[in-house]
């Protein structure tokens, strides 16, 4: 997608190693992190300056072919990366696909391109859900910076911007990371219309008729339907329930778990609680709102029963 009007993926091939778009940068700095090695990426995804489920799953297959390639065993690569981060799925599956590789720079670049080409097809399908004058709820950044390219909840969106439809999106903020930023900086790069609201305001709009659909994306989908992301998306899905205003998920097939295991929530660092990121004097900055006790559950779980529909590489379904 674009970033200052050329056409970037978040992860890119370069010479021997991969460079990916700082996302801990944005929205206020534009920086690429050139990653070389196994801890390299670890430390990216960890820290992350890479983050959203399917482009964490996608950097972690180059950071076990950088590893491969500095003499790490294929255990040790897999063991470290499964560490960074416990809630997106797609990192487990990435690790198993590139196992069973051949040639794992070759799976690796698969991998990218697969997931490039399948939130494509995500906004194509979604594209039935969209129409003139729409304005769109999202949560959290499912877009393309969360991905290698397109993103999943915000495909559906540049699909439809592209199609000449007038489309306004109400941005959440998405504390304490902001990662709504994030989606109102991409957004912005597309030129399409868009309104960053506080976290709370969802259900008032909705209340107003001001929102005609939810749609987020997913770091883990069960194949009961149920669904893990953003902490803060069950209670937009409680209030679109309460409103009838429908609720899309846009689950990308490397974001389905049809195990049984529990959904495991990754609790962050309270500082993300206990700050703000913004600017001071010009400079990027983190600012201290609160020294009290502070909890940080990153991720909630919307049962099926509030999701209206998946919007998949495949098309729209009820079900998963
Ligand atoms: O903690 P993050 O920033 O990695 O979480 C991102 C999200 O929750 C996204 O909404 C999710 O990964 C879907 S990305 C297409």
């Amino acid at each position: 997608m674009k970033v200052a009007g050329i056409w970037r993926r978040t992860i890119e091939r370069e010479g021997d190693h991969v460079i990916v778009l700082d996302q801990a940068a944005l929205p206020f700095e534009v920086t690429w992190l050139a990653l070389r090695t196994l801890d390299d990426v670890a430390r990216a995804i960890r820290d992350m300056h890479v983050r959203g489920a399917p482009l964490i799953g996608a950097a972690a297959a180059w950071g076990v072919a950088l590893a491969l390639r500095e003499g790490h065993t294929i255990d040790h690569a897999c063991r470290v990366l499964a560490a960074t981060r416990p809630t997106a799925v797609n990192l487990r599956w990435a690790l198993e696909r590139m196992r069973g590789a051949r040639d794992a720079e070759a799976e690796a670049q698969a991998i990218c391109d697969e997931d490039a080409a399948g939130c494509e097809a995500i906004g194509r399908a979604g594209l039935r859900l969209m129409r003139d004058g729409i304005n769109v709820l999202t949560h959290c950044n499912a877009g393309w910076l969360a991905t290698v390219d397109w993103g999943t909840a915000l495909a559906p969106i540049y699909a439809a911007h592209e199609a000449g439809m007038r489309v306004h999106v109400w941005v959440d903020e998405t504390r304490p990371r902001n990662q709504g930023l994030l989606t109102a900086w991409e957004l912005a790069q597309h030129g399409v219309p868009h309104t960053v609201i506080a976290d709370n305001a969802g259900g008032h709009l909705m209340q107003q008729g001001k929102v005609d659909l939810c749609i987020v994306g997913t770091d883990r989908t069960r194949g009961n339907g149920d669904v893990a992301n953003k902490i803060g998306t069950y209670l937009k899905a409680l209030a679109a329930h309460d409103n009838n205003v429908p609720f899309y998920v846009a689950v990308p097939a490397s974001s389905i778990d049809r195990s049984d295991a529990p959904f495991e929530i990754e609790e962050r660092s309270a500082d993300e609680m206990r700050t703000v990121a913004g600017v001071v004097a010009g400079k990027p900055a983190r600012v201290r709102v609160t020294d009290s006790p502070v909890a940080n559950p990153a991720f909630d779980v919307t049962p099926a029963r509030l999701v209206t529909g998946y919007i998949t590489e495949t098309g729209v379904r009820t079900a998963i």
